[in-house]
């Protein structure tokens, strides 16, 4: 099937219902998943490709019914992003389309940034309701648990019989109880990933030396050594915070690949493609007589090229 072009009439299976306007591109696939509607004064649906029959040059025809596509929620815009203010390597290789808006979507972190950003403005309100006299020892005991070290509990997120072959990421889930500033401690489903590492893939880790990990005021709380045959890294891709998978590449074989803005690490973390600034965070990692595997769940400030813990 041709791709639909952006300004195409778009044709219901009763009637022409407007034109496209914008195209969204699925990051992973580079192709195209949606296309935006602007409904004759009725405003803008995004309409999945699933819905598109047919495209020809100058039209897209759908295999619904006008209703159906006025049913659709309104297309929001400030969940996407162009693909100019992304850096996705190759993303638009495969789409022919005029130029004009190209979009992909905003990913979760960022949608949290507006969320954070509404609790902080309404912590501000509350301050100066409160009154400056006594805000300063109420804003400071609401927002202690900002002020706490860092946890470095041990956490056991499952057993080492789960890894079968060496050298491939396995994705460990667990939980986390969490506390923010004057929010109610809340559980978290958090993830890991782990890998049995050959003495090759250790030595890409590690260049040869044991890595110290540290508590907030910079003291050493534990050792990874580089001989040990485990290696954990935080479920958390270092561009901007989103979750990656194992996944085969094409042409580079088995590697974590972010879907977000398509960040590709090799087995070591190492950064082969994509925009991120530095390698996948390995964690503390020791595995017991038992086969327990146990991490401390670390954090580092995402879009960095040095790591800054932050959890
Ligand atoms: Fe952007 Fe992973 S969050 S590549």
């Amino acid at each position: 099937m041709l791709q639909p072009k952006l300004k195409s009439k778009v044709r219901c299976t009763d009637l022409d219902i407007g034109e496209v306007t914008k195209v969204v591109l699925d990051p992973l696939s580079h192709e195209i998943s949606h296309i935006v509607v602007s409904m004759n004064g009725s405003g803008e649906r995004q309409v999945a490709m699933g819905h598109v029959q047919a495209v020809t040059d100058d039209f897209v025809q759908l295999r619904a019914p006008s209703t159906d596509i006025l049913a659709l929620p309104p297309f929001r815009r400030e969940d996407y992003v162009t693909t100019h203010e992304v850096e996705i390597s190759h993303l638009e290789d495969n789409i022919h389309v005029t130029p004009g808006e190209v979009l992909v979507p905003l990913p979760e972190l960022e949608k949290n940034v507006k969320r954070r950003a509404f609790f902080m403005n309404f912590t501000h309100v509350i301050g100066f309701l409160i009154g400056l006299p006594i805000a300063y020892p109420i804003v400071r005991f609401l927002m202690k648990p900002m002020y706490a070290s860092f946890d470095n509990e041990w956490l056991n997120v499952g057993n080492v019989s789960k890894i079968k072959h060496d050298d491939v990421g396995v994705q460990f889930k667990y939980k986390k109880k969490v506390k923010e500033a004057y929010m109610p401690e809340y559980e978290v489903e958090k993830n890991v990933w782990v890998l049995r590492a050959t003495s090759e893939l250790l030595e890409k880790v590690y260049k040869d030396k044991d890595m110290d990990f540290h508590d907030a005021k910079g003291k050493t709380i534990w050792t990874n050594k580089k001989t040990i045959p485990y290696v954990a890294f935080s479920g958390k891709c270092p561009h901007l915070g989103c979750a990656f998978k194992w996944r085969q590449h094409k042409t580079l074989g088995q590697v974590f690949l972010c879907p977000c803005h398509l960040s590709i690490y090799d087995a070591a973390g190492k950064v082969l493609d994509g925009p991120a600034p530095r390698a996948l965070d390995a964690l503390p990692v020791r595995v017991s007589a038992g086969g327990d595997v146990e991490i401390i769940d670390m954090e580092f400030k995402a879009g960095t090229k040095s790591q800054i813990r932050i959890v």
